[in-house]
């Protein structure tokens, strides 16, 4: 049984793009268990695309490029298991990968093979050069077969950037992730679009099946492999982070956790926020507004200038998430009444919160509470119904 919440890990792509190697993957190994990534949750070490040679081999296999990986993959997977942490690679549905490598079209079941005799615990799939006679479910369901049939649990991340809908079918085909969207770039509007495109789709988010929205670029600051536009800055991130975990989205870092600076580090390690993001029910939150609640359909492309965004997430054991978003340019309150979220004050109860970010306890609050929200930024809070 492999994802029951959201994975969490790590990946080459948004840093490294094709400069990866035998060191960097062992030095990031090091990184994810001394720094303590690994006992935070951050599971998967996973190699994006460029790892391989340009052609096959003789058998039709595909052969770790020697020049970065001259131990072979097999000694980088124990390694990485010997830190006590998952491991994970890259092939693609199409004839070659995005940048140009072998991929797995017509040769699923070898590679699967190939991957599970390396020790492989998941395989990010990706779409590029994908022949236009081939039919996307049925590559997508051909591989996860091939991953069965080699009898080891490889956790699936179906990278298919949304194409023919895939919340409404990955699910089905044995998938643990499904990538919806474009890539991220290192920017404000690339994450916060990426991440309203999917407010309808959530819902059919969940436990063992997660709708992806790419890895994270928190801790890049515009440098790496997808930095374009202005780079986002400290409360770019918080706001991304605090939107990943609410929507209990996969949790793949994409920055150099061998030289994370501290707000970064401390930022992904809350324990708070990482608790919001792998609770057992993996509900997605409803977006609370202007005297209703919307539970998937978003108001905000609607109306240009609603750049407050207000979240309220059912957890496990009673209690829940609530999220305040000020996607503005100004600093602002962000506001929404209980009333509806569904907590009427006539009820008799309010909400208990605890801040999320700074663990400060603010007792017993009725009606509303709105605080003053800076601009790009949020404010989480834990909250359980308390009486008033
Ligand atoms: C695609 C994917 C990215 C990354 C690159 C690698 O663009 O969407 O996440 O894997 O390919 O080339």
């Amino acid at each position: 049984m492999i994802a029951q919440t959201a994975p969490m890990g790590w990946n080459s792509w948004n840093t490294f793009g094709e400069n990866i190697s035998d060191q960097l993957i062992r030095e990031t190994a090091d990184a994810m268990v001394e720094q303590g990534y690994r006992d935070a949750g951050y599971e998967y070490l996973v190699i994006d695309d460029c790892w391989s040679l340009r052609e096959r081999d003789a058998e039709g296999k595909l052969v770790a490029d020697p020049a970065k990986f001259p131990h072979g993959m097999k000694a980088v997977a124990d390694y990485v298991h010997s830190k006590g942490l998952k491991f994970g690679m890259y092939s693609c549905a199409g004839i070659r990968t995005c940048a140009g490598y072998p991929s797995s079209y017509d040769h699923e079941f070898v590679d699967a093979q190939t991957f599970a005799d390396w020790g492989v615990d998941f395989l990010k799939y990706d779409f590029c050069n994908f022949p236009d006679s081939a039919d996307c479910k049925t590559r997508y369901a051909t591989m996860s077969m091939a991953l069965k049939a080699t009898g080891r649990e490889i956790l699936f991340s179906a990278c298919n950037w949304g194409r023919e809908d895939p919340w409404s079918w990955m699910r089905s085909i044995g998938v643990q992730m499904y990538r919806s969207t474009g890539d991220i770039q290192d920017n404000f509007i690339s994450f916060t679009s990426i991440l309203r495109s999917q407010i309808p789709n959530f819902c059919m988010s969940g436990n063992f099946c997660f709708n992806d929205i790419d890895m994270l670029t928190v801790g890049m600051y515009g440098r790496g492999n997808v930095a374009f536009g202005n780079a986002c800055t400290d409360s770019d991130y918080r706001t991304q982070f605090a939107l990943w975990a609410l929507f209990s989205a996969p949790l793949m870092l994409g920055g150099d956790i061998r030289n994370m600076n501290d707000f970064c580090k401390q930022l992904v390690l809350n324990r708070n926020l990482i608790r919001i993001n792998q609770d057992i029910e993996s509900r997605n939150p409803y977006q609370v507004f202007d005297g209703k609640a919307q539970y998937g359909a978003p108001d905000w492309w609607n109306n240009a200038d609603h750049t407050a965004l207000t979240f309220i997430k059912h957890m496990s054991d009673g209690e829940f998430a609530i999220g305040y978003f000020n996607l503005g340019e100004k600093a602002g309150e962000v506001s929404f009444t209980f009333a509806d979220a569904g907590l009427p004050y006539g009820s008799g109860y309010g909400f208990e919160l605890t801040d999320a970010f700074t663990g400060e306890k603010l007792g017993v609050k009725r009606d509303y509470f709105n605080p003053v929200v800076p601009p790009h930024d949020c404010a989480v809070y834990l909250a359980r119904i308390a009486r008033v």
